[in-house]
């Protein structure tokens, strides 16, 4: 842990990569651990879209679930932790696979949100931009009369491209890639901690035997581990 505080402090930029594991301090399931969403319903029935056209009732009222889900939810520490850091000029950039949008509440500026956000909901067919309330309300796109859906990245599409380039470009210049509370399970972001010529450090409450290729790996939750960086640093 030390070592890692060093490359933090010594770092002239720092890339932030986080999954879902680093909202569940905030109350917000993860998908593959045991308490996870996919442990209730498999991806590919309804995070596609071809689920979204051939049975939208079930997707909506999935994502309603996960949009109520984050009705009461706060950033937590390790959110906190993160946007200090980059307000102190230590962190340069936060790339997520979250769609929830704590990192950006928390204070972090440079965030990008390479799965999508949950809350922009926009028309499937023509991709008009619509209120949150109109989703929740099973309303149909006011131009075309297609469903509207959140602004996530389904199994199937493309990322990004603009946060994704972002994400790619900053990961392979920095100094130290923080890779945070995910299970590296999705391509294509599992394959950035390895674009990048810097140390890579991987903070995971379950860590897998396939785990190999980091430079550094602390079991334990996200908030934990990041508050404890934090202390060495100041030290
Ligand atoms: P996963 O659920 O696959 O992995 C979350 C990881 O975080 C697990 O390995 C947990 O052990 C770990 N974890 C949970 N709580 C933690 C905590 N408090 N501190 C540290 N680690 C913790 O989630 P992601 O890797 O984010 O995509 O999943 C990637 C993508 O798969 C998601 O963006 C979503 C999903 O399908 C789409 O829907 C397209």
């Amino acid at each position: 842990m030390k070592q890692t505080a060093t490359w933090l402090k010594t770092a002239d930029s720092v890339v932030v990569l986080t999954g879902a594991g680093m909202s569940t301090e905030s109350n917000i399931p993860d998908f593959r651990s045991r308490s996870g969403w996919w442990q209730q319903v498999d991806p590919m029935t309804i995070a596609t879209p071809e689920a979204l056209e051939g049975n939208p009732e079930q997707f909506k009222a999935f994502y309603k679930a996960r949009l109520e889900a984050l009705e009461e939810a706060e950033p937590n520490r390790g959110h906190q932790i993160i946007a200090r850091w980059e307000e102190r000029g230590l962190v340069d950039r936060v790339a997520t696979q979250n769609v929830d949008g704590l990192h950006q509440r928390a204070g972090s500026r440079n965030v990008d949100a390479l799965h999508g956000t949950i809350h922009a909901i926009r028309c499937h067919r023509c991709d008009r931009p619509h209120e949150l309330d109109a989703f929740l309300r099973d309303e149909a796109c006011v131009s075309c009369g297609g469903v509207l859906r959140p602004g996530v990245v389904l199994f199937g599409e493309m990322l990004p491209q603009d946060a994704w380039q972002r994400a790619l470009k900053a990961i392979e210049k920095a100094d130290v890639v923080l890779v945070i509370g995910t299970s590296l399970d999705v391509y294509p972001v599992n394959q950035l901690p390895s674009v990048t010529g810097g140390k890579t450090v991987y903070i995971n409450r379950d860590i897998d035997q396939s785990i190999h290729a980091f430079d550094a790996v602390h079991q334990g939750s996200a908030g934990e581990i990041l508050e404890e960086l934090d202390r060495l640093m100041e030290a």
